[in-house]
C-alpha cells in the first residue's frame, strides 16, 4: 500500500441506519479509495446523495460472470481492498459471518477474506437484537479472528424504543478505519525495508 491510497471496502447491510450512508460514504471516501457493497436489504434503505463510487450488489457478481477465466468479483474485490469495513452490520449478516456462511456478495468476501488484513464492523440494530445472547456470541467470535468492533451507542431508536443499538457515530468508525490503514501501511514499509 506505500505510495498510495488506502482501498477501502465498504459493505453496508439491511440495517435502518444504512438511511444515513451519505454522511458515512463521504468521510469514507476522503480517506482512500473508495467501493462500496450493498446486500439486497440495504438497498431498501440507500439515501440520495451518496458518492460516487462504484456500489456493487449481489447480481453483479452473477452477471460479471459467464465462463471460466472470467473474474470472480467476490475475489477480485477482496484482492483490491487493504481494509474492509461493514457499517452498518445487521444482526442477520453479523450471525451469518460469524458462521461462515457466504450466500452474499459481501459475505463471499468476508469467507475469502485474509484476516492479517483489517476488517471494521460497526452492528446497528434494535435494543433486544442488540441484547440477545447471541450478539455477544458472534461480536467475540469475530474479535477472535481481529476483526475491530465500533459498538453501536445508546438513543432513540428508528423503532421509537430507547437503548442501545444505534450506529456509532460516522466519526468513530471513520477514526478506526483510519487507524487500521496507518497500521498497514507502517506494516508494509516494514517489511519493505527487511526484504
Ligand atoms: C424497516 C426495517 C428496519 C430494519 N432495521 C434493522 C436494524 O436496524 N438492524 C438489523 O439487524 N436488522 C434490521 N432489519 C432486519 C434486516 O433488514 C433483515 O434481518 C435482513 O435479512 C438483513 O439482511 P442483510 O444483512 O443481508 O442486509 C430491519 C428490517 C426492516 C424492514
Amino acid at each position: 500500500m506505500t505510495g498510495r491510497l488506502p482501498h477501502i471496502l465498504w459493505g453496508i447491510t439491511g440495517s435502518v441506519a444504512a438511511i444515513r450512508s451519505d454522511r458515512l460514504g463521504h468521510e469514507l471516501a476522503a480517506q482512500g479509495e473508495l467501493k462500496a457493497i450493498v446486500t439486497r436489504r440495504a438497498q431498501h434503505f440507500l439515501p440520495e446523495g451518496m458518492p460516487e463510487v462504484p456500489i456493487y450488489s449481489d447480481d453483479d457478481e452473477w452477471s460479471s460472470w459467464k465462463k471460466l477465466g472470467d473474474p470472480v468479483l467476490h475475489i477480485e474485490l477482496r484482492r483490491w481492498a487493504d481494509v474492509l469495513v461493514i457499517a452498518p452490520l445487521s444482526a442477520d449478516s453479523l450471525a451469518k459471518m460469524a458462521h461462515g456462511i457466504c450466500d452474499t456478495l459481501l459475505l463471499s468476501v468476508a469467507r475469502a477474506w485474509d484476516y492479517s488484513r483489517p476488517v471494521i464492523v460497526a452492528p446497528a440494530m434494535n435494543t433486544m437484537m442488540w441484547e440477545h445472547p447471541l450478539t455477544t456470541e458472534h461480536l467475540d467470535r469475530l474479535r477472535s479472528w481481529g476483526v475491530g468492533v465500533v459498538d453501536p451507542v445508546s438513543k432513540e431508536l428508528a423503532c421509537a424504543d430507547i437503548g442501545m443499538g444505534a450506529q456509532a457515530p460516522a466519526d468513530a468508525i471513520v477514526a478506526m478505519v483510519r487507524r487500521a490503514t496507518s497500521r498497514e501501511d507502517a506494516e508494509t514499509n516494514r517489511n519493505d525495508r527487511e526484504s
